[in-house]
């Protein structure tokens, strides 16, 4: 149990439209050119939207937080430090994510356009939140991508088998265009649970499901706290040690092939920032020779739907669905923002420089 479990206030349903306003208002407050603070809006309220509510608008305190320190950086762009055609290396500069991470795909896009391929090794961003967005972003230039990314010298998770933190929750991505249909999106952190959703769970008092978690010595446990509190546990991996194994090769594609860096004792505790690197490997489908690649995706899609439901199940979703699905729902009824949550953006609002007069404007618009 933590604190804020005591007095539980209604959930707040705010306007995607609002809450969009709401984040650039804070961020121009804070300094980012109108540019960045839109983009930064659209990637956050994108990440409510698809129901990732662990890396939406929940993300702000943590942000204003590096900013304080000192360690993300407003309005940096992506650098290009090394071009050998369809191969990128982009500095990130601990710029906000959310823009050298688009401009790194605005490049790899038009490289894969003019040859067919391009790997983009993205390196020392500030945390690039969801990663299915810049899949998406590939998948609207119709093509092809996959993205293996680390949370560098941030351990959360136990390898598998190990009792403390080593590795990042370090997440993969692969999305597949469909024209006339919306792409398969498949987007996951490499442990049981994203981080940000034992935050969430903390935040609302709730537990986690079984098998997420072990506490400070190992032992497993559904409480959220031990991810907030000292003295800290760790999250584990999904999958045993094929998770495990696909974690490992994100902190190495990602953190070492860009050029960025990995987790290990000379990179612990290095930024209270969270700092990721990615791979991501753009394709156009059009340069192979698969003039069928569309129908045959389709067949295997409607293949493995038509599978009979399993007991207590009750539909099947393709790889994007569910987050397709919350997002018409929450475009018509409004994204959730719990109270504890709520109360934490206010208070990042304020310490980015918004007055205490234009907070309570918002607040009172948005409630
Ligand atoms: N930037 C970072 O450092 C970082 C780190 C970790 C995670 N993340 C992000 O956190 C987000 C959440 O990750 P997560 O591991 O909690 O995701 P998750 O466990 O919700 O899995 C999401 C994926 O599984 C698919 N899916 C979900 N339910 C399904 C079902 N019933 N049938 C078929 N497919 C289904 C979804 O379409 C999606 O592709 C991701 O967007 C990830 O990119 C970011």
């Amino acid at each position: 149990m933590n604190e804020n479990q005591t007095a539980r206030p209604a959930t707040l349903r705010i306007p995607a439209d609002q809450l969009h306003a709401y984040v650039k208002a804070i961020w121009a407050r804070a300094g980012s050119a109108p540019r960045e603070a839109e983009l930064v809006a659209d990637h956050l309220v994108a990440a409510n939207l698809t129901g990732h509510d662990s890396h939406g608008v929940g993300m702000i305190p943590r942000y204003v937080a590096s900013l304080a320190d000192a360690q993300l950086q407003l309005n940096r762009h992506a650098e290009v430090v090394k071009d050998v055609g369809a191969v990128l290396t982009v500095e990130g500069g601990k710029g906000f994510g959310q823009v050298v991470a688009f401009e790194a795909m605005e490049q790899g896009i038009a490289r894969a356009r003019r040859l067919g391929i391009c790997a983009v090794g993205l390196r020392g961003a500030h945390h690039i939140g969801r990663i299915g967005h810049w899949a998406e972003q590939c998948a609207r230039a119709g093509l092809v991508s996959f993205h293996f990314v680390n949370v560098a010298g941030d351990p959360l998770v136990a390898p598998f088998g190990g009792a403390d933190r080593r590795i990042g929750t370090n997440p993969f991505c692969a999305a597949y265009p469909r024209p006339g249909k919306p792409p398969l999106v498949l987007d996951f952190a490499t442990s049981t649970v994203a981080y940000g959703k034992t935050r969430v769970a903390y935040n609302q008092g709730k537990a986690v499901p079984p098998g997420a978690l072990i506490d400070h010595e190992g032992r497993p446990t559904l409480e959220p706290k031990v991810m907030h509190e000292a003295p800290f546990g760790s999250l584990t991996p999904f999958g045993g040690h094929k998770g495990f194994g696909l974690a490992a090769m994100c902190e190495i594609f990602g953190g070492a092939l860009s050029g960025g860096f990995t987790t290990h004792t000379e990179t612990l505790g290095t930024t209270n920032a969270i700092i990721n690197c990615m791979l991501s490997v753009i394709v156009d489908p059009a340069a192979f020779d698969a003039p069928d690649a569309q129908a045959e995706a389709d067949a295997f899609i409607d293949w493995v739907k038509a599978s009979p439901l399993a007991t207590g199940v009750d539909r099947l979703y393709e790889p994007g669905e569910p987050e397709r699905i919350m997002r018409a729902q929450r475009e018509a009824e409004g994204i959730p923002v719990d109270p504890a949550t709520w109360a934490q953006i206010r208070a990042a609002a304020l310490t980015v420089g918004m007055s205490e007069q234009d907070a309570e404007g918002w607040s009172a618009r948005l409630r």
